[in-house]
């Protein structure tokens, strides 16, 4: 019996296409959990501007978004049990990003690495107010659709964790609205193809899961592996080597991979034999995607179709909490007078 009464909420910042990175930290752990949970994935584009709120970076983000739902499509995320909807056209987290924001001191917000890690990373030399609110902002989209469990990498974890101090003291304060979300910190990470640490569009170590199949094998071909091998005769190491990081992540055939990696340690395979069937393996691997991606891609309009109506979706969820929320708070009222009035009037804008 699936565990449909439970609700994940996850996502990601719509920076670009998806790599091997993201399916080995986020996308795989999706994958398995899709059938257990009803699943709401965000587009969060309320999170990009934190750090680039400049208009260029703006308008790329409906592109990424509809990237990013294709590939998690590609890759097999099942469009019948997930609900993909796009952060800043709910405009109920950002009143309950605001509301909660009274739960949560400066200093707590102050303290966590992850904020200054981010700014590092944009080249930024103060705090944008946003930002230092991030995962403020995170807690209203996980507590928007009263989110269960929340799969997250190790460096989303102290978010979720601020969420659930805010959902409980909230709770306390007001009247008992949100369930108390569970992290579940997957992993890991993937290194890149030129051996850094982590794989990334903007260090451009990346293989994409929507390349094809001759940019996965140019791209191995290049890879780093051990440096101090000029030659197939000389014996290489294997661990840290991304040659046979990739192999162990990818390559079935771990019986091959073996192979290779003894003879890869005595000096008797040269790195083009080590590179050739590491290719073939991504590619046995992104083969079935691609045939997947391309049915898709046929059906033109159909991500939009899907990022509209899970959007709608997910705004029936977030009024009927924001309704809760305003409710326990003592903000209905006047509020819901004005409210009418309200909606007439917006309307009249939009037609
Ligand atoms: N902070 C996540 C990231 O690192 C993106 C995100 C925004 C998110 N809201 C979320 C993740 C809610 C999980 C739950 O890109």
């Amino acid at each position: 019996m699936a565990n449909q009464y439970k609700r994940i909420l996850t996502g990601d910042r719509p920076t670009g296409k998806l790599h091997l990175g993201h399916y080995v930290g986020s996308l795989q752990h999706r994958l398995a959990l899709q059938d257990e949970y009803e699943c709401f994935f965000i587009i969060a584009d309320l999170h990009t501007l934190t750090t680039k709120p400049d208009k260029a970076s703006i308008l790329t983000i409906a592109d990424n978004a509809r990237a990013i739902i294709m590939d998690h499509l590609a890759m097999g995320i099942d469009p019948e049990k997930v609900t993909f909807y796009l952060q800043s056209a709910v405009h109920e987290v950002y009143e309950l990003q605001l509301l909660l924001s009274s739960l949560v001191t400066v200093e707590r917000l102050q303290q966590l690495p992850t904020i200054k890690e981010m700014a590092g990373a944009a080249h930024l030399e103060q705090i944008p107010y946003n930002l230092l609110g991030y995962p403020v902002l995170q807690a209203a989209d996980i507590l928007m659709p009263r989110g269960n469990l929340v799969p997250v990498g190790k460096d989303n974890e102290s978010h979720v964790e601020i969420t659930r101090q805010i959902a409980r003291r909230f709770n306390n304060a007001y009247d008992e609205v949100f369930p108390l979300p569970e992290p579940l910190v997957v992993g890991g990470t993937l290194v890149g193809t030129d051996g850094q640490a982590k794989m990334s569009k903007s260090l451009d170590n990346a293989i994409f899961l929507s390349d094809d199949a001759k940019t996965v094998e140019k791209r191995v071909m290049s890879m780093y592996t051990d440096p101090n091998r000029i030659s197939a005769d000389i014996p290489g190491t294997v661990e840290g080597n991304p040659v046979f990081v990739y192999h162990d992540a990818f390559n079935p055939d771990k019986e091959e991979v073996a192979d290779l990696k003894t003879r890869y340690r005595a000096g008797a395979v040269g790195d083009v034999e080590v590179k050739q069937k590491l290719a073939k393996a991504l590619n046995d691997f992104l083969e079935p995607t691609r045939e997947r991606r391309a049915a898709y891609e046929a059906d033109r309009g159909y991500v939009d179709h899907l990022l509209v109506t899970g959007t709608e979706r997910a705004r029936q969820e977030a009024q009927e909490t924001l309704y809760a929320v305003k409710k326990a708070m003592g903000l209905t009222g006047v509020w819901n007078k004005i409210r009418r009035s309200d909606e007439k009037r917006e309307k009249r804008l939009r037609d």
